[in-house]
Order: structure tokens, then sequence, then C-alpha cells
């Protein structure tokens, strides 16, 4: 049995977590897939969920065993022009695109004592967070340039708790992604899952809006 107190960070994920911005990387991933006449399905939407730039299209790419058909330079333009299409799309972010639940989740561990950080694979992060307006929630946010292994590795995970100077048993990670709760269990912390993709995480939720300090506090009694 766990309780919340055993705790003293959170490391939060963003795209998908924090923010409604994972249909964005979607739908932009989805337009290079379509200029490259490479059909979307569902493995492609659930596995770009969490994993870098390179990663993403790799992982496309080699969905139709194309991959070695590109350049260096070639793979280099197509992750340009995704991130281009994406920045179109979080310029119009506002505060009203934190979902649901997640401004009081922010609050109620604030109000608790409870030191935040952002756990982000986007090189985008910094300039989303601020335009939502919840930046002075957290310490610091992952730089994932500094980060050698991407998830599902545990880098990115472990600065996130390095920021807030915690070890890792310390803190909880929330993610909304496989290869992020991979990432939050090989470094050690305890994984909060949101939605479909996350069902392998310790404590789960349906939604954003089903977090609560309560719930979690709830689901922490059923961990050894
Ligand atoms: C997040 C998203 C991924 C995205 C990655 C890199 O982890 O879940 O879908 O590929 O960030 O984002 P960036 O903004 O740097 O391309
Ligand atoms: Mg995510």
């Amino acid at each position: 049995m766990k309780k919340l107190a055993d705790f003293r960070g959170f490391a939060f994920d963003l795209d998908g977590v924090l923010a409604d911005t994972a249909r964005f990387h979607s739908i932009a991933w989805q337009r290079i897939a379509q200029n490259l006449d490479i059909p979307w399905t569902d493995h492609l939407e659930a596995g770009i969920k969490g994993i870098d730039r390179a990663a993403s299209i790799a992982l496309i790419l080699n969905s139709v065993n194309r991959y070695d058909e590109f350049t260096a330079s070639e793979i280099e333009q197509l992750m340009q022009q995704k991130n281009e299409l994406y920045q179109e799309f979080i310029a119009t972010l506002t505060p009203d695109d934190v979902l649901p639940g997640i401004h009081q989740l922010l609050a109620e561990l604030k109000a608790a004592g409870i030191t935040m950080s952002v756990a982000s694979a986007s090189r985008n992060a910094p300039g989303i967070i601020e335009r939502l307006g919840i930046q002075d929630y957290f310490e610091g946010i992952v730089d994932p340039t500094t980060v050698t292994e991407g998830k599902p590795a545990p880098g990115i995970f472990l600065e996130a708790a390095n920021i807030l100077n915690l070890p890792p048993e310390q803190v909880i990670g929330v993610e909304d992604s496989s290869a992020g709760v991979k990432s939050i269990t090989a470094a050690g912390e305890v994984s909060l899952g949101i939605g479909a993709e996350a069902k392998e995480a310790q404590l789960h939720f349906e939604s954003t809006a089903d977090v609560t300090l309560a719930a979690i506090e709830e689901q922490l009694k059923n961990l050894d």
C-alpha cells in the first residue's frame, strides 16, 4: 500500500496530458504520410505518441518498408515540413486548450506542496506551456535535445526528477502513451496513465477529468 505522502514530485508529459495537442501531431504527420501515399493506420496513430520526430518518421516510413528510399537530408526535410505544419496549429492554442481537470489538478498539487516538471519529448514544449499560461506551476521543462535516448528509454523522466531534485521513487510520472509509460517505469518512478494507450500504467484513468488527488490516493492503496 502506498499513499500520496510518499511522493514529493509529479512529472507531466505534455501532449495528450496537459494539452489537447496530440491531435495536431497526428494531423501533421498524416499530411506528410498522405503526400507520400502511405496509408494512415491505428498502429501509426498510437505509435507516434510520445516518440520524437526522427523516431516518428522512421515508424511511418518503415510501416511500408520505405525507409531506405530516403536520404538523410530528405528525411530531415520531411521532419521540418511536419514541424512547420505543427507550428501553424499550435499558434492557435489558448489557455482553453488545457485538457479538462488539469487546471484543478495542478492547483491541488501545488497546494499540497508537491513540485512539478514537464517531461515531454517535444522541442515545442516551452512555447506551448507558455501559450497555455501554466508555466508558473512548473520548476522546469526537460530539454529533450540534452537527453540522448528518447521515450521509451528512461532519460526524459529521469531528467524530470532531476529538475525537481528528487529521487525517482518520490516522483509520479503522468503519461498518455505506451512509450511514455515504459519510460516512467524504466526511470523507477510510479506511472499514472491516462486513456487507452496507457493502460499498462500502475495507476490508470480514462480521462484527465478523472484525475484528482482523492482518486490518486484511492488507487495508490492498491500498490505494493
Ligand atoms: C511528444 C509527442 C510526439 C512528438 C514528440 C516530439 O512526445 O507525443 O508525438 O513526436 O513530442 O515533438 P516535437 O514538437 O519536438 O516534434
Ligand atoms: Mg503524450
